[in-house]
């Protein structure tokens, strides 16, 4: 591992995704001894005028998590390691303040390998991406006679359709080069997304039945028992499918339906990424269904007229040999009645069915991804007694139970150590990245010119009716519990 000075730049310091999952992201990585504090340093900039202390008391309530003296002691440490540096986002001086800030603790640590390692993280809206990237390139570089790097980590949403993001990724693209750039997905960082390679390619049970000859359709899911509270405004503009559907549920059936990489190369992993991507279909009208819930539109942030939907049930249909014919369907929504994720993968029924128990369910193999991690199989069995009957019955791997007294890390933790380690196998490349633009565009483009419209739905329920209706036309049969 390298050492020398390690940089660690939040940009965006004082908004609530900073707040809320940079810094206690960080922190984590801190107490477990990933960011020694002898090379570690943590900068926090933004537009706000204020204080190291007060930036620090900020953020200290999202760092405690028990009230333990040395929990306490613990976060007073990794806070005093953090700066505070106030500037504008597309003016000099901010910027020239802070490589002088940061280089101060790098001379210290000069005589190491790598000294200068810097790695911004953009937690800001993208329209400020373009200049803070300009300013990074002008005024804050690692200083390559101390040796080390300089990376920047980009959040979504890359734009709003395949024009916007490619514009985007241009404007960055002439800045930074592809290795530099980690545009972060952070399904990816959940440990049940990161087991689905494992999973698919390193077991012979389902080597052989994954492919349209067994599986009859899949279903990747994503509900939110909560509405939009606060982000009314943010979340009008770009609706369920470019929040959720377009990057986190579309990288979960990346994962799912690729095939097997050549080696565990980042590269080679999104190599095959990129083909599934291509392979998918243009979406059909009749198989989408958007939904918007009752008193979205009382959020003062949201436009009373608002055709933003809150909900989405759309299929997407590979075309190639092994998933021709299979229905993924990718659902999300937000105020239903629970929150969860999972991925769903129903098999055909069993052909001649001597038991007569189709009607008690299809095999079903479900990945929850959160919350309460868990992989299960629906499967029949005899029911236990003198009777020859059978019922649904389930294998169950639940991480909480298996796994006790094991802390499964917070995805951005697991992120943001790879960003430091220089591993993009869990990023979004750019060429994915408009591969999946190119999927919803036409799609987006019709919702944004109210050509499809949201069907209204009550908060608390499981969405509109005509969801779970599409969703038996696609050939799922629900089974019990679901
Ligand atoms: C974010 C979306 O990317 O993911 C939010 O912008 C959503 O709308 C969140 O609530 C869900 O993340 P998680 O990890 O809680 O499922």
């Amino acid at each position: 591992p390298e050492t020398g000075s390690l940089s660690i730049i939040v940009l965006g310091a004082s908004g609530d995704l900073a707040k809320k999952k940079t810094f206690p992201a960080i922190f984590h990585l801190y107490l477990q001894g990933f960011l020694p504090p002898d090379e570690v340093h943590i900068f926090g900039y933004a537009r706000t005028k204020i204080s190291d202390d007060e930036l620090r008391s900020r953020i200290r309530g999202y760092l405690v998590n028990d009230k333990s003296a040395s929990h306490l002691e613990d976060v007073s440490k990794f806070l005093q390691l953090i700066k505070y540096v106030s500037g504008s986002y597309d003016a000099a001086e901010g910027f020239q303040l802070l490589d002088k800030e940061i280089e101060k603790h790098e001379i210290s640590r000069s005589s190491q390998e790598g000294s200068s390692r810097r790695l911004f993280y953009f937690a800001l809206p993208p329209s400020v991406y373009p200049s803070v990237c300009r300013m990074i390139r002008k005024y804050c570089m690692s200083k390559s006679d101390l040796g080390g790097w300089t990376r920047i980590v980009v959040e979504k949403p890359f734009g709003k359709d395949l024009d916007s993001a490619e514009q985007l990724s241009s404007q960055i693209g002439e800045l930074f080069d592809e290795p530099q750039i980690y545009r972060i997905d952070h399904y990816l960082g959940k440990e049940l997304v990161q087991n689905l390679l494992v999973l698919r390619f390193a077991n012979r049970f389902f080597l052989p039945l994954w492919n349209r000859d067994n599986i009859d359709n899949v279903q990747i899911v994503f509900r939110e028992d909560f509405g939009t509270e606060g982000r009314g405004g943010y979340f009008d503009e770009y609706g369920i499918i470019r929040d959720i559907i377009q990057n986190h549920l579309l990288q979960v059936l990346c994962l799912v339906a690729m095939e097997k990489p050549v080696s565990l190369k980042p590269e080679h992993i999104r190599d095959e990424k990129v083909k599934v991507l291509q392979s998918v279909l243009p979406i059909k009208d009749e198989e989408v269904v958007l939904g918007q819930y009752e008193g979205y539109r009382d959020d003062p942030t949201v436009p009373n007229h608002s055709n933003t939907p809150t909900f989405a049930t759309v299929i997407l249909r590979i075309h190639n040999e092994r998933w021709e014919g299979v229905p993924f369907i990718l659902k999300a929504g937000k105020a239903l009645n629970s929150r969860k994720a999972e991925i769903r993968v129903q098999f055909k029924e069993v052909p001649g069915d001597i038991f007569k128990c189709k009607k008690q369910g299809r095999n079903e193999f479900v990945i929850r991804l959160q919350p309460s991690e868990a992989m299960y199989m629906k499967l029949t069995v005899k029911k236990p007694g003198l009777e020859m009957s059978t019922i649904q019955s389930e294998l169950d791997l639940s991480y909480g139970q298996r796994y006790q007294g094991v802390t499964i890390p917070e995805a951005y933790e697991r992120l943001i150590l790879d960003t430091i380690r220089g591993d993009q196998q869990h990023f979004v490349r750019r060429d994915e990245l408009k591969a999946a633009w190119e999927i919803f565009t036409p799609l987006l483009h019709r919702i944004d010119r109210g050509e499809m419209k949201p069907i209204p739905y009550q908060t608390g329920s499981r969405g509109p009716a005509e969801a779970d209706e599409l969703l038996a036309k696609a050939g799922y049969v629900q089974t019990h519990g679901y």
